[in-house]
């Protein structure tokens, strides 16, 4: 298979090295992170130097060939050793649902194999880390084709949070939609939501957005209501953390918030995700696990206090948008349109491999 052109590579991997452009650095510095564990790459996740759901999902699945790629022991122990693994990868954040997908289908690869032989299993754990990384440059770029038809000349759109390159294997789900428009030559403008607390969207979609010139504005997480009064917004697409069977999303916290004024003012509101971020389990958004940070994340910016030392705070990560407030779900199957429990069955094909 013929893997297309990303804008860059922000996960590499060689000679026993998985290698993470540290996305905590960005956008001062462009330092790269060598993790040759999975202590390694379990801290790079929870830390958050690679983030986005795609992203850690492929993260994760060079981590389990890291875990794993020493063992010594016969059959029996190497599948409870990528048992033990697996879930000790699958700790490190909860709500992105790449992280799970990723594991699950190195699991299933090894156990369904035949193969006994231990050295040749460990390859097959390599092998599908690889194809989950590749594969992902494919859902993305299908994500920009499909998403960029619903976009025209002159429009503006909103993102929340970062959904780009950095966030997946360098193209992006929102940002995808933005890099299509652009190789098409359509002019076009972005907002970009600065996304408190840790900034994704002033700090890492604004670098990839800068670094590709395309034309973008970023504003404050309250600005999006008034622009979106005056005319100013023509559409918004965010990424997803995991999506529920009902269409109901989770993402970056805000985002639901973004939703609500899309829909007040009649705008056109687009989630864009790979089929690998639906979660086949969660019937709606209640089953959706929604990972609380850090209190300093709220109370501080850079290591800079903000609050007072003691001050409480409330730091849930993402939120769950309702599928009432989505118009569409950009997937690599197509843009899905509510209603949902009819759309996703394409979805639900994909994963159950029909
Ligand atoms: O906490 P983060 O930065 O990992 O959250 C990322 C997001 O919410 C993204 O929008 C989502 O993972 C989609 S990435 C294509």
């Amino acid at each position: 298979m013929k893997i297309p052109k990303v804008p860059f590579s922000p996960i590499r991997f060689s000679d026993g090295t998985l290698f993470l452009l540290d996305q905590r650095k960005l956008p001062s510095r462009e330092l790269w992170l060598a993790c040759r564990t999975s202590l390694s790459v379990w801290k790079a996740i929870r830390h958050m130097a690679v983030r986005g759901a795609p992203a850690i999902g492929i993260a994760a699945g060079y981590g389990f060939y890291l875990g794993v790629k020493d063992f010594n022991g016969g059959y029996r122990a190497f599948m409870k050793a990528l048992d033990k693994q697996s879930r000790y990868l699958d700790s490190a954040r909860p709500t992105a649902r790449n992280l799970a997908y990723a594991l699950e289908r190195i699991l299933n690869r090894v156990s369904g194999s035949g193969e006994r032989d231990i050295k040749k299993l460990k390859n097959e754990v390599l092998e599908e880390a690889k194809k989950i990384h590749t594969d992902d440059i494919v859902l993305c770029r299908k994500i920009g084709e499909y998403g960029s038809a619903l976009f025209g000349k002159g429009d503006t759109i909103l993102t929340h949070c970062n959904a780009g390159g950095l966030a997946t294997s360098g193209y992006g789900t929102a940002l995808a939609v933005f890099y299509t428009l652009k190789e098409k030559k359509i002019p076009f403008s972005v907002f970009v939501d600065e996304t408190r607390p840790l900034l994704q969207g002033a700090r890492l979609t604004a670098w990839e957005l800068t670094k590709s010139g395309i034309p973008a504005t970023l504003i404050c997480d309250n600005m999006a209501a008034s622009l979106m009064r005056d005319g100013k917004i023509q559409g918004v697409v965010v990424g997803a953390d995991r999506i529920a069977m009902n269409g109901d999303t989770a993402n970056k916290i805000g985002t639901y918030g973004v939703a609500v004024l899309a829909k007040v003012h009649k705008i056109p509101f687009y989630i864009a995700a790979p089929s690998t971020t639906f979660d086949l389990k969660a019937k709606t958004g209640k089953d959706i696990p929604i990972e609380e940070r850090p209190h300093a994340e709220v109370r501080e910016i850079h290591g800079k206090q903000l609050a007072p030392k003691g001050m409480k705070v409330f730091n849930p990560s993402f939120d769950v948008t309702p599928h009432r407030y989505i118009s569409g779900i950009i997937t690599e199957a197509g843009v899905l349109k509510p209603p949902f429990s009819f759309s996703l069955k394409k979805i639900k094909e994909i994963l159950s491999g029909k």
